[in-house]
Formats: structure tokens, sequence, C-alpha cells
């Protein structure tokens, strides 16, 4: 007889225990187990019957790894150059953010471009083949070769699959499907797991590229957030603030290409536009100098792109001052804060601090803390920074400025868009003077605050 075994798991760590409890024992957050059945028939395990042999790493023969280009250049960068055959991706990304529209648009020009023209299927739980269809007409999308279904049960997909052997399947949104093997409900963790691993089984064996869209909780994650990551090849997340048209698609795992790659969007009424060249869109426009705006270049995977950070520092009326960042970590914030206390000796203890990245783009890097720091001070003191100057530079606890990764492209990104003034950490100080630029470098934020306001 099958042996059922139940088992419970945590919703937001994918940590596992033997019996319900109200708190998770791994990660201690309250009302988040869930039920998880892992039957014994699960054919995960009938590989542990077959025979396996070793292998010197040497003999293995290994082949360029052939990916299919989506013409969709800002996904094809963020993927590490396209989809790969037998690659699993998941996109997250809050509802309404763009993720069936950028699929559509990609899986059209895919299916367009002649050398890659391959079968697709579009799988769509969420809305209805005619909103499909209209989204796609709507956007004069090229779409003769795509095909759509409308399901959410897994047996019937996966039988779909393997009798149409499409070589491009999306699945928007994983959260949608279930799987008639376990109870839970669509969307409950035992329910993404199961479907998305037996997809991912799907797409290895079949070397189907699959692309799996998920929707993103409330703190940030997708459902199940662990457990799905460590399935899939490769996971996105796409981004951008409510009020802004910017878009930006981030490449947090991959095992086909580099992590951390950036691509940028802007939403229009014909859907989302590449932005090719992105550096000067996350500038404000103002054009006299206002105090607490900085501009500095963060890297973000190998594109530097130019950013204004503004902060404004107001004294306050409450016992505990405000800290709000918009787009900067609250923890980079209080760091910074207090290497302005202690080596500066400026203090914002009765000061409300609110901190912004321009644009909505959430920074990722250290490169930016010193315009940070200068941006609170600037904000502090109400002395504007001098126009036409860049400031980057990682900040450490001991008030020294530490060296960025690819200085000299961040510099000569800037150079182009027209900015004359570098502060800079001394180890980012190109070896030949640049003609046109003025290079500060400095070793601490003593001397870069000196710099600046002198
Ligand atoms: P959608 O791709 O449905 O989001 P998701 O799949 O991530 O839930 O995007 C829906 C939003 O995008 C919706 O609020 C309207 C907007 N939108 C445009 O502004 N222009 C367009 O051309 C399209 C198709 C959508
Ligand atoms: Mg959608």
């Amino acid at each position: 007889m099958v042996k059922t075994k139940v088992l419970y798991q945590c919703v937001q760590c994918g940590g596992q225990s033997s019996k319900w409890q109200g708190q998770c024992p791994h990660c201690f957050e309250w009302n988040c187990l869930e039920e998880l059945v892992t039957s014994g028939s699960n054919n995960r395990f009938q590989a542990l019957n077959k025979k396996s042999s070793l292998v010197r790493i040497n003999d293995v023969e290994v082949n360029e790894i052939l990916r299919h280009p989506t013409n969709n250049h800002e996904l094809d960068r963020v993927l590490g150059g396209g989809l790969v055959p037998g690659g699993v991706t998941l996109i997250g990304g809050d509802p309404g953010i763009g993720k069936s529209t950028l699929l559509i648009q990609a899986l059209a020009s895919l299916t367009q471009n002649p050398s890659s023209a391959l079968n697709v299927i579009y799988v769509t739980g969420e809305e209805s083949i005619e909103q499909i269809a209209m989204r796609a007409r709507r956007l004069d999308l090229e779409v003769s070769d795509l095909f759509a279904v409308s399901e959410i049960n897994l047996t019937q997909i996966i039988k779909m699959i393997e009798k149409e052997k499409p070589k491009v399947v999306v699945i928007d949104s994983i959260q949608t499907l279930f799987s008639d093997e376990l109870t839970s409900a669509p969307g409950s963790v035992s329910q993404v797991r199961e479907c998305a691993a037996q997809l991912t089984r799907l797409a290895k064996a079949n070397e189907i590229s699959m692309i799996l869209v998920g929707h993103v909780t409330k703190d940030g994650s997708i459902a199940g957030p662990r457990v799905l990551e460590h399935i899939v090849d490769t996971v996105l997340y796409f981004e951008g603030e409510a009020n802004s048209s910017y878009r930006l698609i981030r490449s947090i795992k991959n095992r086909y290409g580099a992590v951390n790659e950036l691509g940028i969007y802007a939403m229009t009424e014909k859907g989302l536009k590449e932005i090719l060249n992105p550096s000067a869109i996350f500038l404000s426009a103002t054009s006299f100098e206002t105090s607490g705006s900085v501009i500095t270049v963060m890297q973000e995977g190998t594109r530097p792109i130019l950013i204004e950070i503004q902060a404004l520092v107001d004294e306050s009326k409450q016992a505990s001052p405000k800290r709000l960042s918009v787009g900067l970590e609250n923890n980079r914030m209080a760091m910074i804060l207090a290497v302005l206390n202690k080596h500066l000796n400026l203090s914002c203890h009765h000061h409300d601090v609110f901190l912004n990245a321009v644009g909505g783009v959430k920074i990722s890097e250290p490169g930016v803390d010193l315009a940070v720091l200068i941006a609170i001070a600037s904000s502090l003191q109400e002395q504007p920074v001098p126009k036409k100057t860049i400031i980057f530079g990682e900040i450490g606890l001991g008030g020294e400025v530490r060296p960025v990764v690819r200085g000299q492209e961040r510099i000569q990104e800037a150079k182009k868009l027209g900015f004359e003034r570098f502060i800079l950490p001394r180890k980012n100080l190109p070896k030949k003077a640049i003609e046109g630029v003025e290079l500060l470098a400095v070793d601490d934020v003593n001397s870069a605050l000196n710099l600046v306001f002198n």
C-alpha cells in the first residue's frame, strides 16, 4: 500500500515540522504552517531505484548552452542571453505590474523570429483566452504562431504538453494551478511547490524552456518563496513604483548567467517599451541646486546607471523621530546616520529623516553610501551640493570610504552625461587623468564632506 505522510511546511521560510504548531519552529513566525502531503508513490522518489554510476568530471562532455533569444533585449539581458532549453524561470512581481504584458510581448517576438520560430504555449489560469487575445491585438502583436490554453489542472496541463511537445511554455500563474493529488487549495505552499516541481521535471525531461509567473506576497516574496527559488534555475523579479511608469526586471538567481542584471522598461499605452539607454531616467527634472539632492552612479549588473538620491532632514516634533526610506535599505540608512553622528558630529537624533531614490528604483548595492551620507548632511546643513558633481563610494563603520566595483565605467557613464566633478574613493582613481573631468579622491567621510561643501 502507498504510504501517505503528512508534514507541515512554513509559508515564510519553507521549514518543515512533523506536527502542526501555531509558531514555526524554524523562523518563529506565527500562523504560517500549512499541511504538506507527500505521497510515497511520488515519482520524485522513483529515481532512487535507478543505478547511479560515478563519472570523472573531466570525462563529462560539455556542450555550449543553447539559448533562444526572445529578441526582447532587456529580458534577454536578465536571462543571460535568452531562454535555455530545459531551463525553468520564475518571474515574480506584484499583481498588475506587467508580467503578463511582458510575456505576451516576449513570446510574440520569439515566435516571429525565423531563426528561433518555436512551438510556444501560453497557459493562463488567471485571464480568459479572450482577454489575452484582446491584449495582443491592442498591442499590435503578431501572434499567429502563438497558442494559448486556459487551464488550471496540472494533470491536464502535463498531458497537453506531452502531446503537443512545445519548446517554450509559460504558466501564468503558478499560484492558480492545482494538482489532484493534494487536498489543499490552489496557491497554498504545498500546491505551488508540487506543481512547480512536476513542471520542472517535465521541462528537464523534454528540453522545454518553462516560464512560471509567481505573485508576490505583501512582504515582497513569492508565495512559498524559498521552496520555489530552490526548484527553478532562474528567478527574476519585476518591480516598479505604482506612480512611476518605469518597470525594472532583475535577476536574483541565474544558473545560466549573471545575477543582479537589470532590465528597464517603461509601461506605455502600447505595452512595455524597452529602455536601452537608461542612464538619465532616474534624475529629477529640477535644474536648480537644492539641498539634500545628490547624483550618484549605481552599478546594477553590467550597467552603470545615474540616479538621484534625495534626503529631507527636518526637526522632529515627536519623541521618536521618523525614518523613512524609499528605494534604499532601512538598515543601510541607520548605519549611515550612525557614521554621520560618530565620525562627523552631525547628529540626527532629533530630526525626521526621509530618503528617496528618484524614479522608484530599488538600490541594492553599497556604492551609493557616500552619496546618501552627503545628501543627508546637505539637507541637515541646508547646503546644496554643487551642480554637475557625482559622488560614489562605499562607507565602512570606521568612517572610511571604500572602493566600489567598476569605478572606471561609472566615471565614463557620468562623463557622457556632462558631469565634470567627481568625489570618489581613492582606490577608484584612474591611473591617467581624464580630460575635462575633475577627480577628487577621498579616504574617509570627513574629507569627502570638506571637499563637497568647500
Ligand atoms: P499585467 O501584465 O496584466 O500585470 P500582471 O500580469 O503582472 O498582473 O499588466 C496590467 C497593468 O498594465 C494594468 O494596470 C494596465 C497596464 N497596461 C498598460 O498601461 N499598457 C498596456 O499596454 C497594457 C497591456 C497594460
Ligand atoms: Mg497577469
